[in-house]
């Protein structure tokens, strides 16, 4: 199997229709993606599975959508207006802008790290070392400087009364400023959980790496409310609890590990991130945050709302700790669909690409294929139109059947049903597998039953 590059998985998204570039027909806007049919099901699947996992199955889970646009104030109470921001440089010669750390981290391939560097410090070590720009060789750089991650926008009705509000860059504060509504209206009892998924905005200095880094991208946040003091034990339970959701959607173990923050948040106690080898390297997929107190705390001081807990049992009141677990949902489509990419030497002396999606995330769940679109349509359709009831099913009448195999393997389809003289006469399909490509014979009404005892998670 040939080693996948960021550059081919970019290529190969764009061609079968899992993520082309945004804006494609006016030459994008850089680091915007669209995704395709094949992505857009994809992507909708790893939700859902995390949905399943974080939301359905454990007790005390709700989830909610909260606006993206909120008031500015909830910004200033999370401190993201003053705090939330990336050390930024310029090249004076090229123009070019970098993230001071990732700079100093890149050129010196890891051996210093600048994650927990001050401002004054990554400017000193850039110029003691003499690193130049590499872009084009000089070593004429601006001072290091705050840039804000967080994209403005304007609501109002007359242009000179404008008021800045902001594209929300992380979805936690949507949970946060709902932890009073949703404790009431669901009447529960710490611990308990608000999941949310959706986009979040960031204006990154140095996007890039496909959808690793984007501007705009979705998440999936999970927050737990607890009890000051059983955090620290919630904080490591939800590192492996989201380390194993990755390994059970097919994320090998050995291509993950923990990363510890050594620098920290400015909202967090402990973080620790979980991350996946890409081709260009390990980067993060998944971030479990100790919030303390914080949030709510400040959420508190600036709505003047009360935020704290009784404990129906000992009337002990305090402001509940929250233990965060967050997914960008982008960064996990881009981990499964590199490792879903094989090729396979086949008997015949071709090679064929095929998507080994977990079937549960696959596009479609089963494909219909009639052999002879002239003779066998018919049945093909009342079949293919029968499934559709329980599944994405797709439906493929043209080239040879070994083309449409080709086809339904790229989409990491698990199973094909091919219609032929046989269905028309016996009343049975052949169904092929897509890892192993063996094929069975079934009974029209078994294919249901069949397909959808092996699609679950
Ligand atoms: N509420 C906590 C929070 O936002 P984070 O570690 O900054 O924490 C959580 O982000 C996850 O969001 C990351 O683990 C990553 O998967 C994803 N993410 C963050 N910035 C991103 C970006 N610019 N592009 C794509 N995904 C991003």
């Amino acid at each position: 199997m040939k080693n996948l590059t960021i550059e081919n998985m970019a290529n190969f998204c764009k061609q079968y229709g899992f993520i082309y570039q945004g804006s494609e027909i006016y030459n994008g806007l850089a680091n915007t993606w669209d995704y395709g049919p094949l992505g857009t099901r994809l992507k909708n699947n790893f939700k859902d599975a995390w949905r399943k996992r974080f939301v359905q199955e454990r007790p005390n889970s709700y989830e909610i959508d909260a606006s993206i646009l909120m008031n500015p104030k909830v910004w200033e109470a999370s401190g993201h207006v003053t705090s939330f921001y990336d050390p930024k440089i310029d090249c004076k010669h090229c123009k070019t802008r970098f993230r001071a750390d990732t700079f100093i981290n890149a050129t010196t391939n890891g051996k210093v790290n600048a994650e927990t560097m001050t401002f004054e410090e990554m400017q000193n070590f850039i110029r003691d070392n003499h690193l130049k720009c590499p872009v084009c060789g000089h070593e004429d750089f601006t001072d290091v400087r705050k840039f804000s991650q967080m994209f403005e926008t304007y609501r109002g009705t007359v242009d000179d009364k404008k008021t800045v509000i902001y594209l929300r860059p992380e979805n936690a504060q949507g949970e946060y400023v709902n932890y009073l509504n949703v404790l009431r209206t669901t009447r529960s009892k710490l611990p308990f959980s608000i999941a949310q998924v959706g986009k979040a905005f960031r204006n990154e200095v140095t996007p890039g790496n496909f959808t690793f880094r984007t501007i705009e991208f979705e998440q999936m946040e999970f927050q737990t409310f607890c009890e000051p003091g059983k955090d620290i034990e919630l904080y490591e339970y939800f590192k492996e609890y989201a380390k194993k959701f990755f390994m059970d959607l097919g994320l090998p173990e050995e291509k993950l590990r923990f990363h510890n923050h050594e620098k920290l948040a400015f909202y967090a106690k402990a973080a620790c991130d979980i991350e996946y080898k890409f081709p260009f390297g390990f980067g993060e997929l998944n971030g479990t945050h100790d919030r303390t107190d914080y949030d709510l705390s400040r959420h508190q001081q600036y709505s003047k709302q009360k935020m704290e807990y009784v404990d129906p049992m000992t009337n002990k009141k305090f402001i509940p700790y929250i233990v965060e677990s967050s997914i960008g949902v982008d960064r996990g489509v881009l981990a499964l669909l590199f490792e879903a990419y094989h090729e396979e030497k086949l008997g015949d002396g071709t090679t064929r690409e095929v998507m080994k999606f977990h079937p549960y995330l696959a596009p479609y769940k089963v494909t219909v294929l009639p052999l002879v679109k002239k003779r066998h349509s018919e049945i093909a359709l009342s079949i293919y139109k029968k499934l559709s009831k329980y599944f994405m099913t797709s439906y493929d009448d043209s080239g040879s059947i070994g083309k449409r195999y080709r086809r339904s393997d790229i989409a990491g389809t698990p199973f094909a049903i091919t219609i032929d003289d046989n269905t028309i006469n016996n009343k049975t399909v052949t169904l092929r597998d897509r890892d192993t490509m063996r094929q069975i014979i079934l009974n029209i009404d078994e294919i249901t039953t069949f397909v959808g005892d092996r699609v679950t998670f």
